[in-house]
């Protein structure tokens, strides 16, 4: 009769952050289920000029004969606009742990006459790219879903060449918080939107993060951070190099 209440109070607990089991890498925080539908949902317009793609190859040094992953890929928006930009000489791995959205960027490369884009299937938490090749990485929105970040980020450094770049383009939950924020002040409830799928906490979203934690859990899979920049819709990209 004493302990009827135990289970209750172990799941109220199990959704508090600082409670949920760590996962095999070290890390606690959840991550967003990896999406399955449509492949050309991120085709959308103006997606080009929102994320400003020549600063974004600027800062990691993408340019005619790179070789550049493009992981978590999904349609391919990005993979097939990374294969321009680096010309014949250079080679994209369009990565991803789906092989309907890796047979959909086989045929978009097709059709767009790119014959440097080369799919990979990798698993959750193994990436299949190979040793010591890549001069850059770029993982667009896809990053909030790795169900393992370190041990994703660890392995994807194996790929990379002493001094390759890798940046991470998230969208920052600063502007959710505000809005959370204001909508608690004004209704006195938090707004579903932030809640829902999460660990509770009123100021996170799960398609949305913070660049300090993106920062922190590229460092401690042993990149060193060089620096972040702002781009337009709440979108940021952070930089690290592969030592
Ligand atoms: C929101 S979509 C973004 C697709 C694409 N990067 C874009 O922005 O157009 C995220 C993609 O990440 C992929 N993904 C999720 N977890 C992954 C993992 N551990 N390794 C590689 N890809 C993953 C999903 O299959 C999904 O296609």
């Amino acid at each position: 009769m004493r302990f009827r209440f135990l289970p209750l109070l172990c799941a109220a607990l199990w959704t508090l952050p600082a409670c949920a089991a760590p996962k095999p890498d070290g890390t606690v925080r959840q991550t967003a289920s990896p999406w399955t539908g449509a492949p050309d949902v991120f085709d959308v317009p103006g997606r080009e000029s929102k994320l400003q793609l020549p600063l974004v190859y600027r800062d990691l040094k993408i340019g005619p004969g790179t070789k550049v992953a493009d992981i978590g890929a999904g349609g391919g928006w990005l993979s097939v606009r990374l294969g321009f930009q680096v010309g014949p000489t250079g080679t994209v791995y369009a990565q991803e742990i789906l092989p309907k959205f890796t047979a959909y960027i086989d045929r978009r490369a097709k059709l767009s006459g790119l014959s440097n884009v080369k799919t990979i299937l990798g698993t959750p938490t193994d990436p299949k790219l190979p040793a010591n090749t890549l001069d850059a990485v770029v993982i667009l929105n896809a990053y909030h879903e790795f169900e393992q970040p370190i041990a994703l980020l660890t392995k994807i450094r194996a790929a990379m060449k002493s001094g390759a770049r890798l940046g991470i383009l998230e969208r920052d939950d600063e502007s959710l918080r505000r809005e959370a924020r204001r909508a608690y002040e004004k209704t006195g409830r938090i707004l579903r939107r932030v809640t829902e799928r999460n660990d509770g906490n009123p100021i996170t979203d799960d398609h949305r993060l913070a660049l300090d934690v993106v920062r922190r859990e590229g460092e401690r899979a042993g990149f060193r951070f060089l620096s972040s920049r702002q781009l337009r819709d709440d979108n940021y990209l952070a930089v690290f190099v592969a030592p």
